[in-house]
């Protein structure tokens, strides 16, 4: 569904009762994670027959929408994930944001949602952090940064099962810290066998609302059973590992491969899983996308054939994963190290572009202000 308009331009209306530079300032002394917003937020609409319009920047708050609003209902609906970066000099950056714009894209014709250009989503995003700049966490030592969320969906009010003809645009910005509340420490995952979280044919591979929905049901059995997160085997033939629901996995073997699940419809393209992939061959490793046997997990932490594990995703960064537990089993390949070397030099060198602490030789950075 693309239709040629305009560049989108953002009309900025800014909040008379912004956040005092104190309460601000205490929220990103410790942001934690996705719960506290910036001052405002960007709208912008789409009219079947018009195209996109109406671009804004305004306060963030409460949005209107009617009971009837399609989302509400059949969950049209996608999102982004991503961080603006402050560097040592004040200046504000964002990281490979043309992968999220054309994932966007993809993820917009998954789900017949209308596309919006990557120069509008660029756009929207210095918009934004134009306006909230204040809100970027600085202390480039740290690795708290502002979380972007892009996002769409159908807000018009029709019931009928049919692509919205009217569909909204938003960005919201949230300070960030840790993803996980107990900070940066291997996490302990669950085997989910009786739900997957997407199939083939499905809408795996669209950062859609519906996926992280049908996650949680896994997401809350692992924690009934001490875990953390859960991890997703293919909904065929329940073989092979797929994601985690809210992040791509790797794994390290003692021959030094960086293994990671193949991109095969149903699981996530996630920028971070593509980043690491480009690192760890500069890194001396030989980076493997296959399909990965759940088997093969078990074995090879019984055998000492894998020596990490690791989560990657915008949010978390890259998370150390301790404990595999099962109905009925465990296993673990850490011989007793929280946190092995490549996972923490993976997780360094990724976090020393973001924040321009090393040389950005991939150009993966965009400056926004
Ligand atoms: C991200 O890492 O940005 C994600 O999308 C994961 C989650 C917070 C939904």
């Amino acid at each position: 569904m693309s239709q040629t308009t305009a560049p989108l331009t953002f009309e900025v209306t800014r909040r008379s009762d912004p956040r005092p530079d104190a309460e601000r300032e205490a929220v990103l002394a410790n942001p934690g994670f996705g719960t506290t917003f910036t001052d405002h937020m960007v709208t912008a609409t789409w009219r079947r027959g018009e195209g996109w319009t109406d671009g804004k920047v305004v306060p963030y708050g409460p949005i209107t929408l009617m009971p009837s609003a399609a989302v509400l209902h059949y969950a049209q609906e996608i999102f982004e994930g991503m961080k603006a970066y402050r560097h040592e000099d004040g200046s504000i950056w964002t990281f490979r944001p043309e992968a999220n714009a054309q994932r966007m894209l993809r993820s917009a014709r998954r789900m017949t949602l209308p596309e919006l250009p990557e120069e509008d989503f660029l756009a929207s995003l210095r918009a934004l952090v134009e306006v909230d700049q204040a809100w970027v966490p600085s202390g480039t030592s740290g690795e708290s940064s502002l979380y972007l969320r892009p996002f769409m969906y159908a807000s018009e009010a029709f019931l009928g099962v049919r692509p919205a003809a009217e569909v909204t645009y938003s960005v919201i910005a949230s300070p960030a810290g840790a993803y996980f509340s107990g900070g940066i420490k291997p996490v302990t995952l669950w085997l989910s066998t009786d739900y997957a979280r997407a199939g083939e044919g499905g809408t795996g591979a669209a950062k859609c609302g519906g996926n992280y929905a049908s996650s949680l049901a896994g997401q809350l059995e692992g924690i009934e059973n001490g875990c953390d997160q859960a991890v997703f085997l293919d909904a065929s033939t329940h073989t092979y590992v797929e994601e985690l629901g809210g992040m791509n996995l790797f794994f390290v073997t003692k021959d030094n491969r960086l293994v990671t699940p193949e991109l095969t419809g149903s699981i996530l393209e996630g920028v971070t899983r593509s980043s690491v992939l480009a690192l760890a061959k500069e890194m001396g490793l030989e980076p493997e996308e296959r399909r990965v046997p759940i088997q093969e997990w078990k074995d090879g932490a019984a055998s000492g054939d894998i020596v990490e594990i690791f989560a990657c995703g915008t949010a978390a960064v890259i998370t150390p994963v301790g404990e595999l537990r099962w109905d009925g089993g465990s296993c673990d390949h850490r011989g007793g190290v929280d946190y092995g070397e490549v996972t923490r030099s993976i997780r360094e060198r990724l976090l020393d572009i973001q924040y321009g602490r090393a040389e950005d030789t991939h150009g993966w950075l965009t400056r926004l202000v």
